[in-house]
């Protein structure tokens, strides 16, 4: 599928999703939402793409939130389903299947922000900016920014940046949790592949079973989780990919697994 407002390309079991907006700081709009959707079950159909790294176009911004010119005509029902409609995208990248990191190479606000937050790790420029900035909007995170925030860095940092609409900055952003990794900016596209290329080396399998453990586990006791856990780690036990990695350890060489 062609796109307008994305690009999109795989390498080396890497797929690449660049938001293309740079003019509007890769503001998110109605029709560059309807394309990530498309562009995320393409990623997740295609058995060569392991996993997914997401940023912006242009040396500005990841992305710098909904789009203001298409909110600002809102009436509180096309509010509800745009926020509903988002909220479905954003799960769709949640519940991939396979590894996703948002490449914060500028300003992630709002809506940006909240994509970042969807994806399963966080790397930073060193001189981005990141924040949820509704609340001078006169609205609220609507891309389950609220929800996730809170689960990520827990109500207290959620509470703050929500209630304020500050920008932080990328050390503050690791500092309470929001990022995984911050690199200097001419850093940053190698070391998040790095990091992709490393979790893209262990038994895909098992990486897909991890994430999807710690992703049930959320909304369940401890005692749940790890019942779900049990079931997951003897799901592991039954792959090739398990035997792979185990026998390859014990001869003392690199596994070479199938995804199987
Ligand atoms: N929606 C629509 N357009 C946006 C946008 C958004 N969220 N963010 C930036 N833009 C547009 C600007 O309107 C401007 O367009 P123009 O050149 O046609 O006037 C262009 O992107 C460049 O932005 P500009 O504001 O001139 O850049 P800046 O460097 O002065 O400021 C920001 C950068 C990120 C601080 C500022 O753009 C901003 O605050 N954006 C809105 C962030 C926000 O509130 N997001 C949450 C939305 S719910």
């Amino acid at each position: 599928m062609g796109y307008s407002n994305l690009l999109v390309e795989t390498a080396d079991g890497l797929a690449t999703i660049t938001v293309n907006r740079p003019d509007k700081l890769n503001a998110l709009n109605h029709a560059t939402l309807i394309e990530m959707a498309a562009a995320f079950d393409a990623v997740k159909a295609d058995a060569t793409v392991r996993g997914l790294l997401i940023t912006g176009a242009g040396p500005k911004a990841f992305i710098a939130g909904a789009d203001i010119e298409e909110l600002a005509k809102m009436k509180p029902l096309a509010a509800k389903d745009l926020a509903y409609f988002g909220q479905q995208v954003y799960a769709r990248l949640e519940k991939l299947g396979k590894p996703s990191i948002a490449m914060i190479n500028g300003f992630a606000l709002g809506g940006g922000l909240e994509l970042a937050l969807a994806c399963t790790l966080r790397t930073i420029s060193a001189t981005a900016k990141v924040g949820l900035p509704e609340v001078s909007l006169g609205i609220i995170p609507g891309y389950g920014g609220t929800q996730r925030l809170a689960r990520i860095a827990g109500p207290g940092v959620a509470r703050e940046w929500v209630l304020t609409g500050d920008m932080y900055d990328a050390a503050e952003a690791h500092r309470v949790g929001v990022v995984n990794r911050i690199s200097a900016p001419e850093a940053l596209l190698d070391d998040t592949r790095k990091l992709a290329q490393k979790i893209l080396s262990r038994g895909p399998v098992a990486v897909r079973l991890a994430l999807e453990t710690i992703a049930r586990g959320q909304n369940m006791t401890q005692q749940e989780g790890e019942l779900i856990e049990c079931d997951m780690f003897a799901l592991a036990a039954t792959t090739s990919d398990m035997k792979e990695g185990m026998r390859a350890f014990l001869e003392k060489r690199k596994a070479n697994f199938t995804n199987s």
